[in-house]
């Protein structure tokens, strides 16, 4: 386990910035698919740490959409797919496992409703401590 803290948005951008450059390479190298489950409370900086993993993997800082809420994907078609995934508004994650099987790297906000249903690389959880994020990656 690693645990990062956050003390301003900015910060938590450029986490999410830093660890996508580590998918992305291991992405260039193996290719399929690999699974990022985002984790923590209303507002704690999920879609924020989603947008700062967004230009890590090379996309433009604006071409981010912001987060999904009436469909459940973002679907991005640069060089390594992505997909971003908000399961808030979802009652049941059953027949959307497939979404998660797509070939490119997916990020999904409200990760633990599915969490034991797929195969995910990193469960990266957020929690907010005297206005600062604490970010645990497992
Ligand atoms: N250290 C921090 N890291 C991330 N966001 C922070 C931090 N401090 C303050 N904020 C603020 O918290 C808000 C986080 O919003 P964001 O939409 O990313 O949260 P979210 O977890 O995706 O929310 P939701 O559960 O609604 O999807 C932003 O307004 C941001 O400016
Ligand atoms: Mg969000």
């Amino acid at each position: 386990m690693k645990t990062f803290t956050s003390s301003s948005p900015k910060q938590t951008f450029i986490l999410g910035k830093r660890l996508a450059k580590i998918v992305k390479r291991k992405w260039m190298k193996e290719k399929g698919n690999i699974v990022i489950l985002v984790i923590g409370e209303l507002g704690v900086g999920k879609t924020l740490f989603t947008h700062g993993f967004f230009t890590g993997l090379g996309y433009r800082e604006t071409d981010f959409c912001g987060s999904p809420s009436f469909i459940i994907v973002n679907e991005y078609k640069g060089c390594i797919p992505f997909y971003h995934i908000d399961l808030y508004r979802l009652k049941t994650v059953e027949g959307i496992e497939e979404i998660f099987e797509k070939e490119g790297v997916i990020v999904c906000e409200w990760g633990e409703k599915i969490e034991n249903v797929i195969t995910f690389l990193w469960k990266i959880e957020f929690t907010i401590l005297n206005n600062k994020r604490i970010i645990k990656i497992t």
